[in-house]
């Protein structure tokens, strides 16, 4: 699925890089893990502001396929948060319409960990105000040869023509193909750069990179942010007369 925005309009699909949960909690002389716990509680405002400001698709990264890089402590501590975020915020995402997903490799998690990632798909699976989706463990070149491997095997076994394979094939066989391509990718935290996330769909993307780090994000800024997308000129490779 890979429908666009129309001109003017909002956009439809937001995906959020949440940096800078680290550095924020530095600054305040507290531990890192300190940030994430301020980091996560933004979600909830942030997901709830969708609505009002025509956002249907938001999509955030929560955990990289590189992050497995940090210390184990900063590591199961994340993987703690993540567990209590969908323990503690279940009931209120059921209520507010938002029908949650996870995308990423599932296989390297705490199997705990995906029980509840797969009992909240399951609950919420009704819903259809906002389509939130979590990536975790999720990188963007590990989703792409998941995908070829997938596919490989589909040709293998006679289901799927090599000459057939097109783009949307591809797309069909990533963990997304539920979702439209992104319109806005908004990074936080003053990196610019976009870590291994979502490289296939966001070819004709608009980037926002923005200095704020995440825990201080807040549903005004992304308002603000949101409101900047209508006035661009996005011609995806055509000439307008
Ligand atoms: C983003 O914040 C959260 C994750 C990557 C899990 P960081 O932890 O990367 O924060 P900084 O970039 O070190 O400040
Ligand atoms: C990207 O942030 C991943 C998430 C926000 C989950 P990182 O902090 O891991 O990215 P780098 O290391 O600065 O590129
Ligand atoms: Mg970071």
């Amino acid at each position: 699925m890979a429908t666009e925005a129309s001109e003017g309009a909002a956009p439809r699909h937001v995906a959020i890089i949440m940096d800078g949960n680290g550095r924020w909690a530095t600054r305040r002389g507290r531990p890192r893990l300190f940030g994430h716990q301020a980091g996560a509680k933004r979600v909830r405002e942030i997901v709830e502001a969708c609505p009002d400001l025509g956002v249907k698709y938001l999509t955030i990264f929560a955990f990289s396929t590189e992050n497995w890089k940090r210390t184990q402590a900063e590591v199961a501590g994340l993987m703690l948060l993540f567990r209590r975020y969908i323990t503690k915020e279940a009931q209120r995402l059921l209520a507010k319409g938002v029908r949650v997903r996870f995308i990423g490799d599932r296989v390297k998690l705490d199997a705990k960990l995906v029980a509840l990632m797969d009992e909240l798909e399951a609950l919420t699976a009704g819903n259809e105000k906002v389509h939130l989706t979590i990536a975790l463990n999720y990188g963007g070149r590990d989703e792409v040869t998941r995908a070829t491997q997938r596919m490989a095997v589909e040709v293998a076994e006679g289901r799927l023509k090599p000459e057939d394979v097109d783009a949307e094939t591809l797309g069909r066989f990533l963990d997304t193909c539920m979702l439209p391509d992104p319109d806005l990718v908004i990074r936080t935290s003053g990196e610019a750069r976009i870590s291994n996330f979502l490289l296939w769909q966001s070819a004709y993307a608009e980037y926002e990179f923005i200095d704020t780090l995440w825990p201080d994000f807040s549903a005004e800024c992304f308002a603000e942010i949101t409101r900047g997308f209508a006035s661009r000129d996005r011609r995806f490779g055509a000439v307008k007369a």
